[in-house]
């Protein structure tokens, strides 16, 4: 049995099964052929933080699979008031095929596999969001046909650009990453992995200089609103606005996890304009977890 935790744990020709399988699902649905794969299967999904895409994304694709989704808001469930994660664990995952969770620390979705007897995945934690990175890799290569493209991530070092650097590191494309002062990416989660082929910076201009995909997230990831007016302030002179996705490659595409916020990482023009695949992003993130969930599945008859 595997779980879907920080991406670290998977191989690159692993990582490339899922984004294949994903590709062919993503075919077939598009034919209108919604093949059962996951036939009576249930998915816990429990949230501790919001979500649009994430949420919807899995319910309808699990449902697409021929399974069910469980919505379980900490607001809702015992967990919220204070049951045990280990508890919490060995319950539900007597009950269901599989479990999602978003929520805060890393070490509660380590806690929470560790007792879990179904695969666990993660839906984005402060620390890492891999998920995320599968509908990513997925848009880029249907909308670049490289598999080695340049990346810049310009803005905060984050759970996005964590994801990003795992990523980068298993399959090997340049990635290039440029923070304000203080808010780099914190190598600690990145120890023992290759990142030979990551360029780390405080300059965008120079991250950004011929791109072939360019990049960002939020400045105030969920759980840092009490920091928004000093973010804002430290970011200035990161927004991705046409003078700098200029220096990009001409034909270079921009893409962004969403939520986004316009006039602070991204421009309206950018955001909206036709370098833009955001929409197609958000919606590889059904097809790619729809692949990774009937992956993780197989591993488990396995
Ligand atoms: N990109 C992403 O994970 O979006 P949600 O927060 O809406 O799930
Ligand atoms: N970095 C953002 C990503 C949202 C999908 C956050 O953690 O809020």
């Amino acid at each position: 049995m595997r779980h879907f935790l920080t991406l670290k744990e998977f191989s690159k020709e692993e990582i490339l099964e899922i984004i294949n399988l994903a590709i062919k699902i993503k075919a077939e649905t598009k034919q209108g052929e919604l093949k059962p794969y996951l036939k009576n299967k249930t998915l816990g999904m429990i949230f501790e933080k919001s979500s649009t895409r994430t949420r919807v994304s899995f319910e309808v694709g699990i449902y697409q699979l021929g399974g069910v989704g469980l919505f379980l808001s900490n607001k809702d469930i015992q967990l919220g008031r204070g049951e045990p994660v280990s508890d919490t664990a060995r319950v539900i995952s007597r009950m269901v095929d599989m479990v999602m969770i978003r929520t805060f620390s890393q070490s509660m979705i380590e806690e929470f596999a560790k007792y879990s007897k179904v695969p666990v995945i993660n839906g984005l934690t402060d620390e890492f969001h891999p998920i995320q990175l599968l509908a990513d890799y997925m848009t880029m290569i249907e909308h670049k046909k490289d598999k080695n493209p340049i990346v810049a991530y310009v803005g905060d070092g984050n759970n996005m650009t964590h994801s990003w650097a795992i990523l980068a590191s298993k399959l090997g494309f340049e990635l290039r990453v440029a923070t304000p002062n203080g808010y780099e990416i914190d190598s600690e989660l990145l120890k023992n992995l290759d990142l030979s082929n990551i360029k780390i910076s405080n300059n965008p201009k120079e991250a950004v200089a011929n791109a072939d995909v360019v990049t960002t997230d939020t400045w105030i990831s969920m759980g840092q609103e009490d920091e928004k007016e000093k973010r804002i302030k430290d970011f200035e002179g990161f927004i991705v606005d046409n003078s700098l996705m200029n220096l990009a490659k001409k034909d270079a595409i921009f893409l962004h996890c969403l939520p986004a916020y316009r006039g602070k990482e991204v421009s309206e023009e950018i955001i909206e304009g036709a370098k833009s695949v955001v929409f197609d992003e958000a919606e590889n993130r059904l097809h790619a977890q729809k692949g990774l969930m009937v992956w993780l599945d197989s591993k488990r008859n396995n």
